[in-house]
């Protein structure tokens, strides 16, 4: 009788433990991880319509269903296999990242030419970044400290920053544009993980010069600082992108909310912080009732104006960055949960491409004044709609 009743323990324990491994199995997929899964498919379907690993992703325009292609050499070259990294980080799908590295591997000549502009940190950090920090690969880590150098060479000491766009100098001797903030980023991972220790010093005194002259009292920012060159005296604050110099271009903000938390978290300097909150809070008390901004919150045309997907985006990895580093509880949880409601409302059918064309998101513009990308999809909303996914993932696990 002894024994009958060990083996019916024995029997029930295992059983409770078999249907508890089952229960887990059985949970139900987040809404997050069910747009990352479909996101994941979406990348395969396009992957088939590229031909060439030189040739990358830019835009769709309108009435198409395929990726308009770019050289290696175009400032956005480095989303695509950004994106291809996080759709294997969420997938583990051996091809897509056998695609990653090739297209990673074809944007490498931009580390070693000499530096057009700031963007090679989009180039390089979204490329090689993502496939370093997922492979440990030591070869793009060397592509990296290499872009970075690259990248330092724009660094004028006089002005105490970045020169962004030396194409423009003619009309600008020295410009620093908001965008420049996110390419910091580079050159603070090169201090830590290489030899050149000045590039700390170059990213902080970057950011410091933006916050100072760029960052406007209003708390929007200037697009552009234009600074002389010989003197390093700021002269004007300007738009390029956006519809008027005063007004409050939408990616611009995005770009300095998450610059700022960056260059927080890697310099620990308070005043950087509280730049970021307070072009956050700037940005999200201005937000139209549908929760996705407008092109420039300033278009005398709104509501009839395009909106931005990608600036929405980039507002919501931002926002992540800055609940990361914040220790404040109730500020974390805020910035979260607006990052959260970004990720949500691109995620409904309004703005999800589903079977329109071969991006994950639709309606973003890129360069309003100029009549190019207007509410289409382009290729760098769906690079940081990806990692808002996968951060959100990430925080979802770890709770
Ligand atoms: N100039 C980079 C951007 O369009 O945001």
């Amino acid at each position: 009788m002894r024994i009958f009743k060990i083996i019916c323990v024995v029997f029930l324990t295992a059983t409770l433990f078999a249907s508890c491994a089952n229960e887990k199995k059985k949970t139900p997929k987040t809404d997050v991880e069910i747009v990352l899964d479909q996101s994941t498919t979406k990348l395969k379907k396009a992957l088939k319509h590229l031909k060439s690993y030189d040739s990358l992703p830019r835009n769709i325009p309108n009435g198409k269903k395929h990726w308009k292609l770019v050289g290696v050499k175009d400032w956005c070259s480095g989303f695509w296999p950004g994106v291809l990294w996080y759709g294997y980080e969420h997938s583990g799908n051996d091809s897509i990242k056998i695609a990653a590295e090739k297209f990673t591997e074809a944007v490498k000549p931009i580390a070693y030419s000499s530096a057009e502009d700031h963007d090679i940190g989009f180039q390089i950090y979204c490329s090689f970044g993502n496939g370093y920090r997922l492979t440990g690969n030591e070869s793009y880590k060397e592509v990296m400290l290499a872009a970075a150098d690259t990248l330092a060479t724009l660094y004028n000491p006089i002005v105490g920053a970045i020169q962004s766009w030396p194409s423009k100098t003619e009309i600008y001797p020295h410009n620093t544009i908001i965008d420049n903030m996110m390419n910091l980023e580079l050159l603070f991972w090169a201090a830590k993980n290489g030899e050149n220790k000045d590039l700390y010093n170059i990213a902080e005194s970057h950011a410091n010069i933006t916050m100072k002259y760029i960052v406007r009292p209003d708390s929007a920012v200037y697009h552009l600082g234009e600074f002389n060159d010989k003197t390093g005296e700021f002269i004007k604050g300007h738009t390029h992108q956006g519809y008027a110099d005063e007004s409050m271009w939408a990616r611009g903000q995005t770009w300095g909310i998450y610059g700022f938390a960056l260059a927080y978290r890697e310099t620990g300097r308070d005043d950087f912080l509280n730049t970021s909150i307070k072009l956050a809070d700037h940005f999200l008390n201005r937000l139209p009732e549908d929760g996705i901004p407008y092109w420039d919150f300033d278009d005398p045309k709104i509501p009839n104006a395009p909106k931005d997907a990608s600036a929405a985006a980039v507002a919501a990895c931002g926002m992540l960055e800055l609940a990361n580093v914040l220790k404040d509880e109730k500020l974390k949880t805020k910035y979260t949960n607006a990052a959260k409601k970004f990720v949500k409302i691109l995620s409904t059918e309004k703005y999800l491409s589903g079977k329109t064309n071969d991006a994950l998101l639709l309606h973003s513009t890129g360069h309003h004044p100029k009549g190019t990308e207007i509410d289409v999809p382009i290729i760098y909303a769906d690079y940081y709609f990806m990692e808002a996914l996968t951060r959100l993932e990430k925080l979802e696990s770890s709770q």
